[in-house]
């Protein structure tokens, strides 16, 4: 996955370098700072001490010493003064100079931490944005393994309260509908037409009568799953007719919408060497979270979405957050996997992507 988003002490991250949010004389400090100098040993000091300082928004490199890193690349984000003097431009720059610095010493991951979200005041859910947005417009143009590194729980799903109430809801309902679907299971003479009438003199909403409707389905799909047999020779025509695969579909929308592969799977957030694998296997079976990032980069509505998933042996739950939350965004229109992400971390789920 191009750009992870994970929890933890960057300083234990190992990979080729980690990005510290310095102040301009890069002679330690705290926060981030503080803890990068204590575990990389006083190596680290004697080298900053050779660079004479940086300036806001640059970035230099040094060894990365007692650290799992191989590199430190150190980094000055802006100090927050409300947002008019040019914070937002300055903070972008730092990720920008300090990826540009990375590629040019050949690092394939890299991991950042919040720059400027601590001491700097930068509101954070503003500087964690423009942190996965500059990331992911760098990514369209590199190969490269970023991870952006929460130390801290702040924030979270208090800037999702539209997600929040959906997911109280939808777990309100579930616990509501369990003794029914306890009684889901009795066979059919032992149900009390419960399913006929809204459940528990619950007032009768769109997803009750959903609920109201689905054993009917369910009842439905036993029948024909048990109740119809293809007879020998239509079941070899049935096999020859095989449906559409997960990769030839998929292959099919790229072509529809007049995408690159490329375009596909960097904003699908997929690494190029699997979009390969994909490539060159018709019946490649993907991971859930891979086939939803196609249907977002591909921008497919929600019915397309359930057909592509389904064509790798996936459904979207009603009761599972993870797919809940996709398809939130999906039905208002929102594709950005990199946004969707955000989302999904704040909510400690999977992210999309692979
Ligand atoms: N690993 C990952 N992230 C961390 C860690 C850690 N070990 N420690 C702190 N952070 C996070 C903070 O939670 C915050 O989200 O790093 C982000 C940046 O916070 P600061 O370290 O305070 O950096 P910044 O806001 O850019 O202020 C820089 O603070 O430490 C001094 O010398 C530094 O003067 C400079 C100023």
């Amino acid at each position: 996955m191009p750009l992870n988003m994970i929890r933890g002490d960057i300083t234990k991250v190992r990979c080729d370098a980690i990005v510290n949010a310095a102040n301009s004389s890069l002679l330690g400090g705290g926060g981030v700072d503080g803890a990068i100098h204590r575990a990389a040993g006083e190596g680290l000091l004697a080298e900053c001490r050779t660079l004479g300082g940086c300036e806001t928004g640059e970035a230099k490199i040094t060894g990365g010493y007692q650290l799992p890193a191989k590199y430190v690349i150190h980094t000055v984000g802006p100090i927050w003064h409300g947002g008019s003097k040019g914070e937002a431009a300055l903070l972008r720059k730092c990720y920008l100079s300090s990826l540009t610095l990375a590629a040019a010493h050949d690092c394939d991951s890299v991991a950042f931490p919040l720059i400027s979200a601590g001491a700097y005041g930068y509101p954070r859910e503003e500087a964690q944005r423009i942190a996965v947005q500059t990331i992911a417009e760098f990514l369209e143009t590199h190969e490269m393994q970023v991870f952006l590194v929460i130390y801290d729980h702040s924030g979270g799903t208090a800037s999702y309260p539209d997600i929040v109430r959906m997911l109280d809801a939808r777990m309100r309902f579930a616990a509501n509908a369990a003794p029914m679907m306890q009684s889901a299971a009795l066979p059919r003479e032992k149900r009390h037409g419960l399913f006929r009438k809204p459940f528990g003199g619950a007032k009768r909403t769109e997803e009750t009568a959903d609920f109201a409707a689905a054993p009917a389905a369910a009842e439905l799909r036993e029948e024909t799953a048990c109740g119809v047999f293809l007879p020998p020779s239509s079941l070899a025509r049935a096999l020859d007719e095989i449906d559409e695969s997960f990769t030839e579909m998929l292959l099919r929308k790229i072509d529809e919408r007049g995408m690159t592969d490329a375009q596909c799977y960097k904003k699908a957030n997929v690494d190029r060497k699997l979009f390969s694998k994909i490539r060159s296997d018709l019946h490649y079976k993907p991971k859930k979270v891979t086939a939803i990032a196609f249907a977002l980069a591909l921008e497919l509505s929600l019915p397309e979405t359930e057909e592509l998933l389904r064509k790798a042996g996936y459904a979207l739950s009603g009761s599972n957050k993870f797919d809940i939350i996709v398809t939130y965004y999906i039905s208002r229109g929102i594709f950005d996997v990199f946004r969707i992400n955000e989302a999904l971390f704040a909510f400690d789920q999977l992210l999309i992507g692979a």
